[in-house]
């Protein structure tokens, strides 16, 4: 990682064309503006990114219409944030590649562009089967391994980044057999978080995922396998010395598309646990955490 410091903090949040992702990046460029105009931080650019680009571009017009006369977006008032759009669909290696250069591109370098990256995007589909299991697994766990390990690679992370996971109450340990929970507790490796998802997968293809002490849970089995990585890859990254920290959290129960309208929370409060693990000074050097309700959480 290059120290090279770019003049202004740039953030990404993938999924950010609707729901949590959306009130993600709304509400890190209404603090980013706030905490620069008070003369506290640097002016940031925060980068939507939406597997669909003109769906991207929706909501940047929307976010920028709402933010209007505010005094958050630069060239408003004493507004100071900037707001952009990247295509990015998780699940594909090809369009991972082609946001980190042209990321690089709009930023003017080739390292050290980007302090925080927000891992929203996920899925939540309805029934249980292998086919679910992989594709639910394709997104909300192996894209975000993926993603990250590819941002990490290209060596665009500046000095101290941060990596937010979304995961989910719902990746909680209670329901699993007392092993398989401090299997998923215990995990210290990469290696070791991967092979519990590989096990899942051939446990539901046998139809034994009960029998092997797991839950007949798709959603539910992929969040908690991403928070036992986060756990996992922060551990590996501390013994490299790593300057990175990367911790996930539970956004609360949010009124979105994937809940159907049933979310007891707005999109601007869903985001504030994400948001506090991106920018508050009390999260700074902490990492492998899960949090919920703006706070750290046993797991
Ligand atoms: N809502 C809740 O109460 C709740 C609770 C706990 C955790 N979470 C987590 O919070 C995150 C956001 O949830 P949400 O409720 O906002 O969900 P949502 O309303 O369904 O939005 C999901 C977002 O992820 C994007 N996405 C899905 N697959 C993608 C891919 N392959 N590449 C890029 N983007 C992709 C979607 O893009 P498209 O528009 O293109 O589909 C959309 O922007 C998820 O990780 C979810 O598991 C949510």
């Amino acid at each position: 990682m290059s120290s090279t410091a770019s003049p202004s903090r740039v953030f990404l949040v993938t999924g950010a064309n609707r729901g949590i992702g959306y009130g993600i990046a709304r509400r890190l460029a209404v603090q980013t503006a706030a905490t620069a105009s008070s003369g506290g931080g640097p002016p940031s650019t925060i980068y939507l990114t939406s597997r669909d680009l003109q769906r991207g571009q929706q909501a940047l017009e929307a976010l920028r219409s709402e933010l209007k006369g505010q005094d958050v977006l630069q060239g408003d008032g004493a507004g100071t944030s900037q707001l952009d759009v990247l295509e990015l669909d998780v699940t594909s290696a090809q369009s991972r590649r082609d946001m980190i250069a042209e990321l690089q591109r709009r930023q003017g370098a080739q390292h050290a562009v980007l302090d925080v990256l927000v891992n929203n995007s996920g899925i939540a589909l309805d029934g249980f089967n292998g086919d679910v299991v992989t594709k639910t697994f394709g997104t909300n766990y192996y894209a975000v391994k993926d993603l990250v390990e590819d941002v990490k690679k290209s060596g665009i992370l500046k000095r101290d980044s941060r990596i937010v996971v979304l995961a989910s109450m719902a990746g909680r340990l209670d329901g699993y057999k007392p092993e398989l929970a401090k299997r998923f507790r215990e995990a210290k490796t990469v290696k070791e978080a991967d092979a519990i998802a590989t096990d899942f997968k051939q446990a539901v293809d046998a139809g034994k995922e009960k029998e092997q002490g797991f839950k007949s849970a798709a959603y539910a089995t992929s969040k908690a396998c991403i928070i036992a990585w986060t756990r996992a890859i922060a551990n590996e990254w501390a013994a490299e010395k790593a300057t990175t920290t990367i911790n996930c959290c539970c956004p609360g129960y949010v009124n979105t598309d994937m809940t159907k309208g049933r979310g007891a929370l707005t999109l601007d409060q869903g985001a504030r646990t994400p948001v506090l693990l991106a920018l508050a000074d009390e999260v700074k050097g902490r990492s492998g955490e899960y949090w919920a309700n703006q706070k750290m959480e046993r797991w």
